[in-house]
């Protein structure tokens, strides 16, 4: 009898790994220890035995039974143990799959290519100024030689707000608000800005668009100052190769006036689809400051000359990058933006 106990305690061990689950485990627990256990046979035989045997079977079965409860308990723990272990492997966090990206934003274009120029002509020794979009009609034509019906307003179509007051069609009038408020001091400005023109817009024009204006007022500045300032800003934008040409215009501020035109930078002037086969491309408007703008802002045009001109920001960025269409600028799509 009580090696048949002995013999148990094997089977005990290899059926109790054997089992996968708690309930399992119970199972095995009821076969050892349960009422129809070998046990339990044992123990019913007791009361046969002699006083002897029964304190030696006794203590046999005991021992037997926190043998059993002892194995229970440790292979309770080990199926406790796995369980957790399963858990924390299926909610676990693989650290080393690639993060979702957040796209950032950046600089507009234009805003890019307005602090580049910013840049070129603070390193001359230039400031920037600015003025506001809602313009005098005073300073936006009359104080630029522009007199109320004056045929030349015509260039520009104008958003008026009421009788004396408009959108500004170009970032001239910031030449005439400088000249007022540095009452008769030397000047040399640029002034990047928002204008507005009752244009229809299409692939080279819009309603609104950017332009740069510079001015520079002192005493004996020359047209070859002009042609130096830019042909230096048109080499920094079209490459160091790039030559500039003067032919004369007309605009009711400055006299002599002129239209720039740079040499083709995509053919080296020999002519082709950009430059329309003339090795060209006209890029800016430029000119001597008219005497009546320097009169009319308080500068003695005997004493003072100048020079200005006005680019435009959207010209410039779409030659420079092969755009071609205005429109792409406004609409802001990222696979437009991320190229910059
Ligand atoms: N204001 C002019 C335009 O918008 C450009 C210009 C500026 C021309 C300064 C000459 C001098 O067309």
């Amino acid at each position: 009898m009580l090696k048949k106990l002995l013999l148990l305690k094997d089977q005990v061990e290899i059926d109790l790994n054997s089992a996968n689950t708690i309930n399992e485990v119970n199972e095995k627990k009821a076969l050892y220890l349960g009422k129809k256990s070998p046990l339990q046979e044992i123990m019913a035989t007791m009361k046969d035995l002699s006083i002897e045997e029964r304190k030696e079977v006794g203590k046999a079965a005991n021992e037997f039974r926190s043998f059993v409860e002892e194995k229970v308990q440790k292979r309770l723990n080990e199926i406790n143990e796995l369980q957790i272990q399963k858990k924390l492997e299926s909610q676990a966090i693989d650290v080393t799959l690639p993060g979702r990206k957040f796209r950032t934003g950046s600089l507009h274009p234009l805003t890019k290519l307005t602090r580049e120029i910013e840049d070129i002509f603070i390193g001359m020794g230039y400031t920037v100024e600015e003025g506001p979009e809602i313009e005098k009609d005073l300073y936006n034509f009359e104080m630029l030689n522009l007199p109320k019906g004056h045929p030349a307003r015509e260039m520009q179509d104008s958003f008026y707000i009421d009788n004396n007051n408009l959108l500004r069609t170009h970032t001239s009038p910031v030449q005439v608000r400088t000249l007022l408020k540095r009452k008769g001091e030397p000047v040399k400005i640029i002034c990047p800005g928002k204008v507005y023109r009752r244009d229809n817009d299409d692939a080279t024009h819009s309603h609104q668009f950017m332009q740069i204006e510079g001015l520079v007022v002192d005493k004996n500045i020359t047209m070859a100052d002009l042609k130096g300032t830019l042909s230096l800003l048109c080499q920094k934008m079209f490459g160091e190769e790039t030559n500039i040409r003067f032919r004369p215009s007309f605009f009711p501020f400055t006299e002599p006036s002129v239209e720039v035109d740079v040499s083709c930078f995509k053919c080296g002037s020999k002519g082709c689809s950009l430059c329309k086969g003339s090795g060209w491309i006209e890029v800016l408007g430029a000119g001597m400051v008219h005497p009546n703008v320097l009169r009319m802002a308080g500068y003695d045009p005997k004493v003072y000359q100048g020079f200005a001109f006005g680019l435009g920001i959207e010209r410039f960025s779409m030659l420079m990058n092969s755009i071609d269409d205005i429109r792409h600028f406004y609409t802001n799509d990222p696979r437009f933006l991320r190229q910059f």
